[in-house]
């Protein structure tokens, strides 16, 4: 059975490069799987990233919230399904949790109407699927400035940090309310054991020995 497997965290965590190296990973053990970026994907996704995160114009909340969850159907349906209904695992870098954390969690401060809403959002984005697995690549705000700090930042990494502080304690609720499905691996390790503990969950899961 294919599996979606999705891959969270804050700024700098390190989730592109585990990514990469569990994609070398598959490669190598001849594993069969796509992957792809939220938000992103497609056509339409790619130019809701860009706006969401390169364009000078500031969205409202509200606005910021549906253009991810635009962004999110239109992976789902064009990208994420295609992909499982063909028989392959799908690796997603970023999913709806991350709209719990930086949505709800950093920018409407767990408003507890909010999150009732956004739960429903994701659902309807998701449109009947849901990952397998997710791994949060716990790093703190400090660990996050740092590793972000040379780059150029996008519209997210100019927040201050009580927004990342915010972001990373939603993180950590849905890690008590799914801990089977919400694994929490320690990102300040190297790549190598982040790897690793990574694989240690996924080798069971995928039958690889
Ligand atoms: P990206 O450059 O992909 O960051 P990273 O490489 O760290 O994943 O930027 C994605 C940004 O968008 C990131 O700051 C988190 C934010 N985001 C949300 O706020 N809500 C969402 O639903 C998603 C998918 C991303």
């Amino acid at each position: 059975m294919p599996h979606l497997i999705s891959f969270e965290g804050m700024d700098g965590c390190g989730k592109t490069t585990i990514i990469q190296m569990v994609r070398e990973y598959f490669d190598a053990q001849g594993v069969k799987a796509k992957f792809g970026r939220e938000p992103g994907g497609t056509a339409i996704g790619e130019a809701l990233r860009a706006i969401l995160l390169e364009s000078e114009h500031k969205a409202t909340a509200r606005c910021e919230l549906f253009c991810f969850e635009a962004s999110r159907s239109e992976f789902v349906d064009k990208v994420v399904v295609p992909a499982l209904e063909s028989d392959e695992h799908f690796i997603a870098d970023r999913l709806y949790d991350s709209t719990r954390a930086y949505q709800i969690g950093g920018r409407l401060n767990g408003d507890p109407r909010m999150r009732e809403f956004v739960n429903l959002a994701n659902a309807v984005a998701m449109n009947g699927i849901s990952p397998t697995r997710t791994f949060f690549l716990d790093i703190s705000v400090a660990t996050s400035r740092k590793r972000t700090g040379h780059k150029i930042a996008d519209n997210f990494e100019k927040e201050r940090d009580d927004f990342f502080e915010r972001v990373r304690q939603e993180y950590l609720l849905i890690a008590r309310e799914e801990p089977n499905r919400f694994i929490v691996i320690n990102g300040e390790q190297s790549p190598e054991e982040v790897l690793e503990d990574v694989l240690s969950h996924l080798r069971p899961l995928l039958g690889i020995k």
